[in-house]
């Protein structure tokens, strides 16, 4: 029989990834999603051995119906976006950190091996330009403390029911299938679609913020490593490109691809937005052998060409 992984928010865009991925493996996949912000379209099409559950993380009967016989599970369901969480900081908290901590108790009761999706955000600002995961977390937003938050209850079943966790902090993650015509749209989404519908991109700030961009592929790639690795306790690892890049040069770049030449427009800052967010991956690569095989440059021409396929 093939082991059986749980993918909480599996129909998410991060989460239809790793299932495609899983599945593709030969592995079988249940799925547990409210489809809050993800959308079961996003799993059409799929082959193999797929059960999905409605219902949310925070319902215990529904995370028990979805474990199953689950010895895996990869926890990626929560509502993201800092700048809905300044407008609904409870629905958040709700999603992100009650969530973890009924999805984690249920892990321990099945002695299931965890994979919790953490978020640069809980670094803040920092002095240093790398963001190392022995450093002091500094949660600038209501979205970055419940994310962060998560990773403590994380913390803590490691330490005193010695559950196998590995907390995979995402950076900014892009790739097909990311919602791109919502308020609360990642930047590369929400430029490719504008590009595509003859829009002027909105940059919030004066656009030298930067991220480390990484593509979907790549990440979801290094959380199935994590997941069947073997460390014991609760790893940290940062998932990213260790590649810091300006929102203006992302736009550069995106408009390259497209053959566009475009005037954004400017907007103000948003509140709970850090300056710059670079991951240092020397523990990813240790540990879980993490080691990304599309990159940046594919990745963007990847994603436009799949919004091309989509919007155009
Ligand atoms: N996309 C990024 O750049 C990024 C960066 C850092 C961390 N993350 C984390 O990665 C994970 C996946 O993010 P994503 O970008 O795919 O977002 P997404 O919104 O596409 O996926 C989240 C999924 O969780 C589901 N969900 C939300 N609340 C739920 C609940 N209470 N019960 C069950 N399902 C619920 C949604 O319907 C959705 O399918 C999240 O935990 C997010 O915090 C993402």
């Amino acid at each position: 029989m093939s082991t059986r992984v749980l993918v909480t928010g599996g129909a998410g865009f991060i989460g239809s990834h790793l299932v495609r991925r899983l599945l593709a493996a030969g592995r079988s996949v249940t799925v547990i999603d409210d489809f809050s912000t993800g959308r079961r379209t996003n799993l059409d099409g799929v082959e193999g051995d797929l059960e999905i559950v409605e219902g949310s993380v925070t319902d215990a009967v529904a995370v028990q119906r979805a474990f199953a016989n689950s010895k895996h599970v990869v926890h990626l369901a929560a509502l993201p976006s800092v700048a809905r969480s300044l407008e609904t900081p409870l629905d958040t908290h709700h999603a992100c950190a009650t969530g973890t901590a009924q999805v984690l108790f249920a892990a321990k009761q099945h002695g299931a091996r965890v994979v919790y999706a953490g978020s640069s955000s809980a670094y803040g600002n920092q002095q240093e330009q790398w963001k190392h995961e022995s450093m002091r977390e500094d949660p600038l937003s209501p979205y970055a403390a419940a994310k962060l938050a998560g990773e403590l209850y994380c913390r803590s079943y490691a330490r005193v029911y010695g559950l196998p966790v590995v907390i995979t902090r995402f950076f900014n993650v892009f790739g097909p299938r990311q919602v791109p015509d919502s308020q609360y749209s990642g930047v590369v989404a929400a430029f490719c679609f504008s590009l595509l519908r003859g829009q002027q991109p909105r940059i919030d700030g004066d656009g030298t913020q930067s991220r480390d961009f990484t593509y979907v592929e790549d990440v979801v790639e290094g959380v199935e490593k994590a997941l069947f690795a073997t460390t014991t306790g609760c790893e940290i690892v940062n998932l990213a490109y260790g590649q810091s890049i300006t929102v203006r040069d992302l736009l550069a770049e995106l408009s390259r691809v497209a053959g566009k030449s475009v005037q954004p427009l400017y907007a103000a800052a948003r509140k709970g937005d850090v300056r710059h967010s670079l991951a240092d991956v020397g523990r990813a690569k240790s540990i879980i052998g993490f080691c990304p095989s599309v990159g940046f440059a594919e990745g963007i021409q990847r994603t436009y060409d799949w919004y091309r396929s989509q919007y155009s």
